[in-house]
């Protein structure tokens, strides 16, 4: 195996890009950024605050009410956009090797999954920049004679602050529909994870985009995070993260009434009927609860299993766990990588202890972290789990599932809807009325059946209750980057 030290991609981007130029923090504070492989830092980004925000705003809203950016056409707008993909594909491998490096995901994912989804997420929505329309009207003519007209014009301003586990992804899928828009942004990577937003911002400025339409500065939430947040020249503000993260971004948003997006946490269950595909479901759960390490919204943390097919089941599922190939995120044969941070790493031991000490579960795969170097913690199973108990109920987010067992269909049903959140769910059947059933009883923005994690920029994202408000990806989101204005033409 090659020693992750040795692959290790140049960073040469660790300022803020503020109005198309890079700068250091007013106050010149850095963040340390971290190889989660190795526990060895990276470098020192600048760490934004409160002015980084003015002054990036200003750029912002220049670059909104007067810029060329301005009187741009929609259709030059799109393709800048897929210029911006082009040039994320011509940079592919060093992009993915830095998020590799920065992330601790493996490189056989960031290049089948965060890289591609990226470029596809520009060219989706470069595609629907000259598409967003309004309506005429047909309005009565009892008090007149008129032409009634809708146009959508962008919102203005936005904030969008993004998490650590998808950091080029995440920003794409908040990009591309902003700048569609004509909006301007100013983008706030997560502290862990600032290298590929910065880069990104680069090949923005290469691809074309005027100054100020996409400014990058990286900081902390409680600092960076925040000024944005309650910064009344900012009109939106879309947040990918915590929900007790988005509780306190929509008191902070309140003063300023801005609009507001959250795509959040989840704890989705995955039904397992005792008729299904055992192969595919096997399958199915691995990649539901172990992609990226677990550190996904949507990961199938909840395995329910029919009694009939329950001890097959949990065999198999930490058989394959067993097998599951974890360790240097840099070699192509790595399935599973680092947690992201000794945070996450310390948060998601802290939640395999509890399950160790909840009486019934038992642990019949991983349990422990894996290695003394860096942050890895081996896949997870606990089985004989019950709704109730913490490891069911909470986001542990990482590589740890608990399997439940269930005799009858309305029974899990109830079960699975017996979470605060509702992002994500699956069933694995044979029998296509129980697949209906269970897609249509379940309260979640997103269902698979016979199927895990399928992603695509046209289909929409996002989730019911503690998951999120409104959604990501598809035609939709378009309407949460647009105002609608009705204009009444007096025909007479
Ligand atoms: P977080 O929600 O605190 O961080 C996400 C982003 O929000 C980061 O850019 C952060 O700097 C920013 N932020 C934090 N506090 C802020 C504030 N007061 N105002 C404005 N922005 C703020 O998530 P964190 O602390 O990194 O992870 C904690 C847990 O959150 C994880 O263990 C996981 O359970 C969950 N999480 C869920 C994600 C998802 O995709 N749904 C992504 C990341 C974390
Ligand atoms: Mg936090």
């Amino acid at each position: 195996m090659t020693p992750a030290t040795l692959v290790q991609p140049q960073v040469k981007l660790t300022q803020h890009l503020i109005d198309g130029q890079w700068c250091d923090s007013a106050d010149g504070k850095t963040l340390e950024t971290f190889n989660p492989a190795t526990a060895e830092m990276i470098a020192n980004v600048a760490a934004g605050d409160r002015a980084d925000i003015d002054k990036a705003v200003a750029a912002a809203r220049r670059a909104f009410d007067s810029g060329p950016w301005s009187k741009m056409s929609a259709r030059d707008r799109g393709k800048l956009l897929y210029r911006l993909a082009d040039l994320i594909a011509e940079n592919a491998d060093e992009l993915a090797a830095l998020e590799v490096l920065n992330n601790g995901k493996p490189i056989s994912e960031v290049k089948g999954a965060d890289v591609p989804l990226t470029i596809e997420t520009f060219r989706y929505y470069a595609g629907w920049a000259d598409k967003v329309t309004g309506d005429t009207i047909p309005v009565d003519s009892t008090f007149g004679n008129f032409l009634c007209y809708t146009r959508r014009e962008p919102v203005g301003v936005c904030g969008q602050i993004i998490p650590w586990n998808f950091p080029l992804l995440m920003a794409a899928w908040k990009l591309g529909p902003a700048l569609a828009c004509g909006n301007t942004v100013i983008l706030k990577p997560a502290e862990q994870t600032p290298l590929t937003a910065l880069r990104l911002g680069e090949l923005a400025l290469e691809a074309g985009f005027p100054p100020g339409v996409l400014n990058v500065v990286s900081g902390f939430g409680e600092t960076a995070g925040d000024a944005l947040v309650r910064h009344p020249d900012v009109e939106k503000i879309a947040f990918t993260g915590e929900y007790k993260t988005a509780q306190i971004i929509m008191k902070n948003a309140a003063d300023t009434l801005k609009r507001i997006s959250f795509e959040l946490g989840g704890k989705s269950p995955a039904v397992v009927f005792a008729d299904a595909d055992m192969d595919l479901a096997v399958r199915g759960a691995m990649t539901g609860i172990f992609f990226n390490q677990g550190e996904v919204c949507c990961a199938g943390s909840r395995i329910f299993v029919e009694e009939s097919a329950h001890d097959e089941f949990v065999e198999r599922f930490a058989a394959a766990a067993n097998n599951h190939r974890l360790g240097d995120p840099f070699d192509p044969n790595t399935r599973q990588g680092a947690q992201v941070s000794k945070e996450q790493l310390d948060k998601v031991l802290r939640y395999i202890d509890i399950g160790k000490r909840e009486d019934k579960a038992t642990c019949v795969a991983g349990g422990s972290q894996h290695g003394d170097t860096g942050w890895f913690v081996k896949p997870t199973i606990f089985a004989d789990v019950t709704n109730d108990m913490r490891i069911a109920q909470e986001e542990i987010f990482g590589p740890v599932a608990s399997v439940i067992k269930f005799r009858e269909i309305n029974e899990v049903i109830r079960e699975a809807n017996t979470t605060m959140y509702g992002l994500a769910a699956a069933v694995w059947t044979r029998d296509i009325s129980k697949a209906f059933a269970v897609a249509n009883g379940v309260r979640a923005g997103i269902v698979w059946v016979n199927c895990y994690n399928t992603f695509d920029p046209a289909a929409p994202f996002g989730g019911y209750k503690f998951s999120g408000h409104g959604r990501e990806n598809g035609k939709g989101v378009l309407d949460m980057y647009t105002e609608t204005k009705t204009v009444w033409v007096n025909l007479d």
